[in-house]
């Protein structure tokens, strides 16, 4: 049963958990695709609850998200570490992670966009923002340690349109 929540509720679980993993889903055309995350922002701008995601334009996600303009998060309350290290290894682009990872879709609430099963913590986005980081403006010593071979993020801020936990 699925338990809607304030977008901010659980911020501190969210953010401890999601520097050790969580999963930022897309999907286009009927093909859904999970990939491992490590960064992001839980915030409030526009007048909106905002979840700002950061992809490299390496990722098979990238293409995904450039397209569907809409992803999900969800965060794993309990471990589900061997999850995310698949699905923060392969890429969508040669593997199904969801079979692989033996993970279990349930459909978004608010957006296309499914959930992954288990979690325990989902956040449903659409895009309102997006930008592409631009070198010149990094501290050069951020630039030297996350982007040696210049893959790059770009930042996508999605209005976190639900926030609910999984009971
Ligand atoms: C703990 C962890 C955190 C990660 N965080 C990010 C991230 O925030 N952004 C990103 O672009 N890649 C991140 N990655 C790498 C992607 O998950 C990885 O390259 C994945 O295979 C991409 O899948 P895709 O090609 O199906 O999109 C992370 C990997 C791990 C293990």
């Amino acid at each position: 049963m699925m338990k809607e929540i304030a977008y901010n509720e659980y911020s501190k679980q969210a953010m401890e958990q999601l520097s050790k993993g969580a999963f930022l889903t897309t999907t286009h055309h009927g093909k859904t695709n999970t990939m491992t995350i490590g960064w992001g922002h839980i915030g409030f701008a526009w007048g909106k609850p905002i979840f700002t995601a950061m992809v490299r334009s390496s990722r098979y996600t990238y293409e995904l998200i450039e397209k569907s303009n809409e992803f999900t998060v969800s965060i794993p309350l309990n471990p589900m570490k061997q999850a995310l290290g698949i699905c923060g290894s392969k890429s969508g682009r040669e593997t199904d992670k969801i079979a692989a990872a033996e993970l279990t879709l349930l459909p978004g609430q608010k957006i296309a966009t499914p959930v992954i099963s288990g979690c325990g913590l989902h956040f449903e986005c659409k895009i309102v923002y997006k930008q592409a980081m631009d070198p010149a403006q990094l501290d050069k010593s951020l630039n030297e340690k996350c982007y040696d071979t210049g893959d790059y993020h770009t930042f996508y801020a999605g209005e976190i349109l639900a926030c609910y936990t999984e009971e």
